[in-house]
């Protein structure tokens, strides 16, 4: 059975199904829009033993899968690739045929920012891919990475030491892919900051305090701090979903 999933703000609504979630989380319509999705403990902390899985209840995982529906494209840091496992980005079916029924193909591109290309091209992540996916790197990624991903992946060279990460969204954007659900990670988070293309956070407030040292959801910045406009609050039990779209 689904966590049950309430509507604190705005109209209260109990129990949301899966219609009237993917509702409360639609992408502007006519509208390039870039989503970040993180869960954070209560103290700030982005992973439980360096990982974010442990933070989230079966309600944030729900959310989690959820958010992937109406995509695009799902751009994802090499850093969480890496440190999550993430295999091919291949939905449900129940998810494939919702797409199907919004116009959309039953699955979203797959979009990795890394700068050392250090990725490997035999991983499901490509082979198992249903959408060929798009690798963004460096001009300085070593040539031989490049040539051995360029059979399973379209790579695209942006930027010198980093990816131009305003680049990559316009790239997307001409490849249709302007409804963008980015999983992070916090170090992306805080490039993409720097680079001003963050339209909304979507953010579960995991019940628990953890202390210690975990990273945050977003690392160094150079942009000023970037002021949120809270958009919606749901709730699960103890935990609280919070979508926030820039000020
Ligand atoms: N709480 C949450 O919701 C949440 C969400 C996601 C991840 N996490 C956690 O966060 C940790 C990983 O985060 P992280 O900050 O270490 O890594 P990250 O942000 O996921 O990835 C950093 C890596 O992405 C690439 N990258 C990022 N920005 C780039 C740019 N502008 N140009 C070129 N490459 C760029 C580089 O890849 P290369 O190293 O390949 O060059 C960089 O090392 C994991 O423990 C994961 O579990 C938590």
């Amino acid at each position: 059975m689904s966590p049950r999933i309430d509507r604190l703000w705005p109209n209260p609504d109990a129990d949301l199904d899966d219609e009237a979630l993917l509702a409360a989380y639609a992408f502007p319509a006519d509208q390039a829009w870039l989503r970040m999705n993180f869960v954070s403990s209560l103290d700030g902390a982005a992973t439980r033993e360096e990982l974010s899985a442990g933070l989230g209840d079966e309600a944030d995982h729900r959310v989690f899968d959820l958010l992937r529906r109406p995509a695009h494209a799902v751009l994802v840091a090499a850093g969480t690739a890496r440190a999550e496992g993430y295999g091919a980005m291949r939905l449900d079916d129940a998810s494939a045929r919702w797409r199907e029924s919004q116009g959309l193909a039953p699955h979203p591109v797959f979009a990795l920012v890394t700068r050392s290309l250090h990725v490997d091209p035999t991983s499901p992540v490509f082979a198992d891919a249903p959408v060929r996916p798009v690798v963004y790197t460096v001009a300085s990624a070593p040539s031989e990475r490049r040539a051995a991903l360029e059979p399973v992946a379209d790579v695209v060279v942006t930027g010198d030491e980093s990816v131009d990460l305003r680049a990559l969204r316009d790239d997307l954007a001409a490849r249709g892919c302007t409804r963008i659900h980015s999983e992070g990670g916090p170090s992306f988070f805080g490039a993409c900051l720097t680079a001003g293309i963050v339209d909304e956070l979507c953010l579960t407030l995991a019940p628990t305090l953890e202390g210690g040292d975990a990273a945050r959801i977003a690392g160094d910045t150079q942009s000023a701090p970037t002021s949120m406009r809270l958009a919606s609050v749901l709730r699960a039990r103890d935990e609280l979903l919070l979508r926030y779209v820039r000020g």
